[in-house]
């Protein structure tokens, strides 16, 4: 008969999530040094794309931090998420020279053709569309970036292009591409 230990063969625990476990090692890394909650959450958001909260929770009983603290600190700093990202992230940036080159009618059409709020990612869990300060290419505004692609010049006329590329998964490689013309 088996103990309780032994209820769950090596085959059932081969494809077990293990990222809790890796967490609480971070934890335990951290757990005496002074601003230790900063870089745990910086690896649970590599680990997760996002911050979920039976991590957090992890974190609040390990490190002695209350949840109220934890969620504070995640809603203060931008590259903190508590909400799971789409497959790819669109930000747009609405710094000054961006935004006097038309980046608010360029978030707009995303959001339209997208039909997702900015801030939010699209129902099949495709998109995250997010609004950016300047990402300093500000000679190439507009700016908008997928992932970690740039796109400057952007006209409303590429939106569609742009999305068609992700939707396909026919990508263009290089890493910095520029939509409009001239560069
Ligand atoms: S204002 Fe958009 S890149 Fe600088």
């Amino acid at each position: 008969m088996l103990n309780s230990d032994e209820k769950f063969c090596c085959c059932e625990s081969a494809g077990k999530d293990d990222r809790l476990e890796k967490v609480k090692t971070v934890i335990e890394d951290n757990k005496n040094v002074r601003g230790g909650l900063i870089p745990v959450l910086h690896h649970i958001q590599e680990l997760y794309g996002y911050l979920p909260e039976e991590a957090l929770k992890v974190v609040s009983e390990g490190l002695d931090v209350p949840m109220t603290e934890i969620y504070g600190v995640a809603s203060f700093y931008h590259f903190f998420s508590l909400e799971p990202k789409g497959e790819h992230v669109i930000r747009v940036c609405l710094g000054t020279a961006c935004y006097v080159k038309g980046s608010q009618t360029i978030i707009d059409r995303l959001a339209r053709e997208l039909s997702v709020e900015v801030g939010k990612t699209t129902s099949d869990g495709k998109f995250t569309l997010e609004a950016t300060r300047c990402l300093g290419a500000c000679g190439l505004a507009p700016v908008m970036t997928v992932d970690d692609k740039v796109y400057g010049r952007v006209t409303l006329d590429d939106v569609r292009r742009i999305l068609d590329e992700y939707s396909s998964g026919d990508m263009n490689s290089d890493n910095a591409v520029v939509a409009g013309e001239g560069v």
